[in-house]
């Protein structure tokens, strides 16, 4: 008995009772969250100081942040004792029985205690950190200190304690849970009165249903003198829903009101979130790692994602697989002739756009089954050398220079429908190559050769209007920059002769995030030959190299072919074949 309260004594109340006799409090006294600063040894006054207020379109994404590990937190023998220490409601665990790791954690931390942080009876809330300037009614705070430290030895260390930060939700209706109530009938406005706990209920009976993998990380403080800069905090995203009624109780019961410190100075500080927590659309993503953290193999952990499905794009084509579709017949094509349909420019971040005036231009046929106003059309393409490539289909594997997507719409579904309909956007996709000659030119050296007719040159697109448009190019070399195109260009201008009757189709996503499996895809064989001093440009003006999404499984998909695939050998028969070479493969010598 001895031995275990010398042992409270030791490692509780240093930590939140710090300096009893210098009293501080939240108001009401001298010493208010303020003047905590003021206080003898104090820290208050600090860089590193918590609570925060966490503003979500600032967070990082950070993949570290994996799921926690959390032991003895489902056991119902852990809470040992109750007491109003003049500032909170704490319960203290039993010493060494329950320990938290992993979530990004460097060490595994035994957990020693969690207490409270509230408002007032009259409702107003009082959580210590908040969301978007959004304070909930209360936090909890689950305090553990890296094991094997001392509560001295962990508030000088930069990461001795780790404080789980659950905020909790007042819910209007609907039964009060019963570990809660068990929970508060043990509040008393009696300060200092230490009291064993004899009902079992667990930590995870407390945390409820939130959801353990959605959570913020920053590098912070102690929330009460002296103010030790030695958590890691967690504040998990989703809230403990309880009862209102029970909330009230915690100012009622205890005789403390609006227990919380006012958000701190994030100076320099970087909040991260774990990869599932969702933050506001628009977060970053991004094609390498220079960039950003979220990559390709990370864009399914972004809010609303679909970017794991099983028809996603792009994909390489195999010639040999792909099964010829009488259907697919010419497609009819509105204004693509018109040389005023580019509304504007932009630069994304991640591509080139031109933005079409709406409801002109549109296409329909070749096998859709709808008319589709045509949206937009942008580039993929990859870095500055001459051996680049950067197509986000590959045919037989092989990657082209570029690709340029036009993007359309179903027109009889809004944007939003269509975004969530199997084929509310179809997509045409030309592969980009040099022409013959810049090829040429690019490794002779002969430079003023490449207007003069060429074996090629029926179907070498309208290089004035390439040139008109990427000169645009270095007006939106910042992020988000456009500008209006007021020059004549038209899609047909930059398409050029390339025959569009000869195509590869099939079902697939966006290539961007949120990676929508809402795109009927075609992908046309024959390639749009541009100079490439001009293809050039894109990397060069924007800065964005290789900015194509790597090809995904087709899964059970087929991709089918227009009927002029003029491939060598017949597709079915040589089908057939590697079909019995699967069939039978020790009869074969393969
Ligand atoms: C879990 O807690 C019990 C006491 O309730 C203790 O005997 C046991 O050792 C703990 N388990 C671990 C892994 O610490
Ligand atoms: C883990 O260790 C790394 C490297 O020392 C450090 O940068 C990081 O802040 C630590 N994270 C935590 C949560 O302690
Ligand atoms: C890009 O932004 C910088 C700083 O805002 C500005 O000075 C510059 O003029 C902008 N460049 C272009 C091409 O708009
Ligand atoms: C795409 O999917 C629809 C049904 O989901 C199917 O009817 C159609 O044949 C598919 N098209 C291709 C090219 O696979
Ligand atoms: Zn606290
Ligand atoms: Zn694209």
């Amino acid at each position: 008995m001895y031995h275990s309260s010398l042992l409270l004594c030791l490692s509780l109340g240093a930590l939140v009772k710090y300096a009893a006799g210098s009293d501080w409090c939240y108001n009401g006294c001298e010493h208010t969250p303020s003047e905590w600063d003021h206080l003898d040894g104090s820290f208050c006054g600090e860089k590193r100081q918590s609570p925060i207020n966490i503003i979500t379109s600032h967070v990082e994404m950070d993949p570290n942040l994996t799921n926690f590990n959390f032991v003895n937190f489902s056991s119902r023998h852990v809470i040992k004792s109750y007491i109003n220490n003049g500032h909170t409601a704490k319960y203290t665990l039993e010493e060494n029985t329950t320990e938290v790791s992993g979530g990004g954690l460097n060490a595994t931390y035994s957990t020693i205690q969690f207490h409270f942080h509230w408002g007032d009876t009259e409702y107003h809330p009082g959580s210590e950190h908040t969301i978007d300037g959004h304070r909930y009614p209360m936090e909890m705070h689950i305090v553990s200190l890296k094991k094997g430290l001392s509560v001295e030895q962990a508030k000088v260390d930069s990461a001795g304690i780790a404080v789980l930060g659950f905020f909790i939700s007042a819910k209007e209706d609907g039964n009060v849970s019963a570990p809660w109530g068990d929970l508060v009938s043990n509040l008393t406005s009696i300060k200092d009165n230490e009291v064993p706990v004899n009902y079992k209920i667990s930590l995870d009976d407390l945390i409820g249903s939130v959801n353990l993998t959605k959570f913020y990380r920053y590098m912070g403080s102690l929330t009460t003198p002296d103010c030790s800069e030695a958590v890691v905090w967690t504040i998990f995203h989703e809230p403990i829903n309880i009862h209102k009624n029970l909330i009230r109780l915690f100012p009622m019961n205890t005789g403390l009101s609006n227990v919380f410190r006012p958000v701190q100075d994030l100076h320099k500080r970087q909040v991260f979130a774990s990869p599932a927590t969702p933050l506001p659309t628009g977060h970053p993503w991004c094609y390498d790692e220079h960039h950003c953290a979220c990559t390709p193999p990370l864009w399914h952990f972004l809010p609303d994602s679909h970017c794991d499905g099983e028809r996603q794009s792009p994909i390489d084509i195999v010639t040999k697989k792909t099964v010829i579709d009488e259907h697919l017949d010419a497609f009819t094509y509105t204004k693509f002739d018109d040389k005023h349909a580019i509304k504007y420019i932009t630069n994304t971040g991640h591509s080139v756009k031109c933005v079409l005036k709406e409801d002109m231009v549109e296409v329909s046929g070749g096998g859709l089954g709808y008319v589709y106003s045509t949206l937009q059309f942008h580039f993929h393409w990859g870095d500055t050398s001459h051996e680049s490539t950067g197509s986000e289909h590959t045919v037989d594997s092989k990657r082209y220079p570029m690709e340029m997507h036009i993007v359309n719409k179903r027109k009889d579904l809004t944007l939003d429908e269509a975004i969530n309909t199997p084929n509310g956007l179809a997509v045409l996709g030309f592969f980009i190559e040099p022409t013959d000659s810049t090829k040429i030119r690019s490794s002779s050296g002969s430079s003023s050769e490449h207007h003069e007719t060429n074996p090629t040159s029926s179907q070498a697109s309208d290089m004035e209007a390439w040139t008109k448009l990427t000169k645009h190019l270095s007006d939106i070399q910042n992020l988000s920059s456009e500008v209006i195109v007021t020059e004549e260009i038209s899609i047909d201008d930059l398409l050029g002769n390339v025959n569009r009757a000869s195509y590869y189709r099939y079902n697939g996503s966006l290539t961007t995030p949120s990676c929508n499996e809402a795109v009927v895809w075609t992908v046309f064989k024959e390639s749009v030959k541009v100079d490439q001093d001009l293809m050039m440009l894109f990397p060069i003006q924007t800065g964005h190299h290789n900015v194509f999404r790597p090809t995904q499984s087709l899964h059970n998909r087929t991709i089918y072919s227009t009927m002029s695939a003029a491939s060598a050998p017949e597709p079915t028969a040589l089908f057939l074949l590697l079909a019995c070479l699967c069939a039978f493969p020790f009869n074969f010598h393969l």
